[in-house]
């Protein structure tokens, strides 16, 4: 392991952190928000799946995800920073409070268990990666993800494949670069295993 966990963690919280903090104190209340999220949510769900849970391998799954994670990528979504040719128009017409009550309402949805069933032998494999390359600093132990950083357990693996494939491209926007560097330990291999684990790892109740 290249660097104790907790100075990863700090590393990840600091800087995200600083710009979400901006956005918190424009987005108002916290707790506010799931009710009219979920009225705001009817144009989500076409592609997103009921209540956040995509049937769609290229659409990711909204449900159980960290409200600070969701407002994060809207947010990057809407300033340009994360780029995506149907995520960022619909993000142009997103004021921050609407950002806020989506991911309330989102992030209060429960995951359902994953469709999907990981290969006999990529479970081990895959778990050693997950261990070796710190994601279970990060995204925490059951990989069910912490504040600004996402859940990955029952994400949808085209999707998981796609966006690792893209960090380790330099081509995924995000918020601090923490990713882009994780990601370029990993072979094309290394990818296709974790997406195949990760996808049909058991999610864990009470998620942010
Ligand atoms: C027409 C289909 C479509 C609609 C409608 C749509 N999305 Fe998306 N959304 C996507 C796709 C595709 C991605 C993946 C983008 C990428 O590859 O970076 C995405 C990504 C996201 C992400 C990032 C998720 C992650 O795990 O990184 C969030 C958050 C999100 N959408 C929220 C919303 C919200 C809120 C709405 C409704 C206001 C919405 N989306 C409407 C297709 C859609
Ligand atoms: C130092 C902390 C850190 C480590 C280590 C880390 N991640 Fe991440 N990861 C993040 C953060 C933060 C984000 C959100 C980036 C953003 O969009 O701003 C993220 C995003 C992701 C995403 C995008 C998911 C989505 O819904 O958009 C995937 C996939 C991912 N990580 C997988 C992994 C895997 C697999 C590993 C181990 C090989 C790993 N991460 C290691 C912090 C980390």
């Amino acid at each position: 392991m290249r660097h104790p966990r907790s100075v990863l963690a700090r590393r990840a919280g600091a800087a995200a952190s600083a710009a979400l903090l901006m956005l918190a104190a424009y987005a108002g209340p916290a707790a506010a928000g799931a009710e009219e999220g979920r009225a705001k949510a009817a144009t989500c769900v076409a592609c997103h799946g009921e209540n956040g849970n995509s049937t769609s391998p290229a659409f990711p799954s909204l449900s159980g995800q960290p409200k600070q994670f969701i407002v994060s990528a809207l947010f990057q979504f809407r300033e340009g920073k994360r780029q995506n040719e149907i995520m960022t128009p619909m993000a142009a017409k997103l004021s921050n409070a609407d950002m806020n009550d989506l991911a309330a309402y989102f992030s209060a949805q429960p995951a359902l268990a994953p469709q999907h069933k990981t290969a006999p032998a990529n479970v081990e494999k895959g778990r050693q990666l997950s261990v070796q390359n710190n994601c279970v600093a990060c995204h925490a132990a059951n990989l069910m993800g912490q504040q600004h950083i996402p859940r990955l357990a029952g994400q949808q693996k085209d999707y998981l494949r796609a966006q690792l494939a893209s960090f380790k491209a330099s081509t995924r926007g995000e918020m601090d670069g923490v990713m882009t560097s994780a990601a370029q330990a990993l072979s094309a291999d290394d990818i296709d295993v974790l997406a195949d684990y990760l996808a049909g790892l058991p999610v864990a109740a009470g998620a942010r």
